[in-house]
């Protein structure tokens, strides 16, 4: 199995692991990546998913470039398309999604790692998007979730120059949230918290964040529909009696 998924209480921990390639992805891997996330997408059980690589050396460091190297333009797109089908499930599904990133997160592997919700590095890790140097571009959404984390200046430099940047930088420029060792340990951390919370309020949260900077049309209204959940009356009451909430998803 090159993906394992393992839960601890209401988190997914999703590793990727196919270490001689440093967890780089081939079609088999990003399939099941894929079909994993659609799973943990419908269920109702994990409330928040954690990405990492295994091992001491890699997150992901990139597409499988020996896989492409005999790729023909339609099977390039395809290819394509499926690394946006499993970024675009790590973005959109209902529910917080964390990268634990503990080593290369290069091409596809900074494009996973940006499509998550927020990222975490350790102090080891190195980001890059060094498609260039191969005479391809990012084709898993890096051109336009680097620039939409960093801004435009930030993703021209890194997408043109294919530089590798170390964790001090990925914060400095915005592409991770902290750093931290060990880096699961702490995205872990972060995840219970989030499991803690209501579920129906994080993802209204995460769709509303995700139609930044168009949804501000949209915000008082949702806003407002959320007053109908029981979570909603739960957290406002329990602030004003003084005790915790207990959430319950609806
Ligand atoms: N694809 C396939 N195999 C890879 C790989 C990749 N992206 N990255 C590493 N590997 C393999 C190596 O070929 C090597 O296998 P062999 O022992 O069979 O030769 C093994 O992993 C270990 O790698 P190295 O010996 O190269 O390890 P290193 O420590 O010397 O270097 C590294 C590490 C700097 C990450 C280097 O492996 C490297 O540059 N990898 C490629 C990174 C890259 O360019 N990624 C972008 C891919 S393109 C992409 O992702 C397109 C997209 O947007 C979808």
């Amino acid at each position: 199995m090159s993906i394992d998924v393992a839960r601890d209480g209401a988190i997914a921990v999703v590793t990727i692991d196919r270490q001689d390639a440093l967890n780089a992805l081939d079609v088999e891997t990003l399939t099941e990546l894929r079909d994993r996330l659609r799973e943990l997408a419908d269920d109702g059980e994990a409330r928040a998913v954690v990405l990492t690589g295994a091992g001491e050396k890699a997150f992901v460091a990139g597409a499988d470039i020996k896989y492409m190297s005999s790729l023909e333009p339609e099977q390039a797109k395809s290819w394509g398309a499926l690394g946006h089908e499993a970024a675009r499930l790590l973005e959109a599904m209902p529910k917080p999604t964390i990268a634990a990133v503990n080593g290369f997160a290069l091409g596809g592997g900074c494009e996973l790692a940006l499509a998550c919700d927020i990222r975490y590095a350790s102090s080891r890790a190195k980001f890059g998007q060094p498609e260039i140097n191969l005479g391809i571009v990012p084709g898993w959404g890096g051109t336009q979730r680097l620039a939409r984390v960093c801004g435009i200046g930030v993703a021209k430099e890194l997408i043109y120059t294919g530089r590798v940047i170390d964790a001090e930088e990925a914060l400095r420029v915005g592409l991770v949230n902290a750093v931290a060792d060990p880096v699961l340990d702490h995205a872990l951390s972060v995840a219970r918290e989030l499991a803690a919370k209501s579920p129906v309020a994080l993802a209204l949260a995460k769709r509303l964040v995700n139609m930044a900077p168009g949804g501000l049309e949209r915000e008082a209204d949702e806003f407002g529909d959320l007053f109908a959940s029981e979570d909603a009356k739960e957290g406002l009451a329990a602030f004003v009696d003084k005790r915790t909430p207990r959430f319950v998803g609806r």
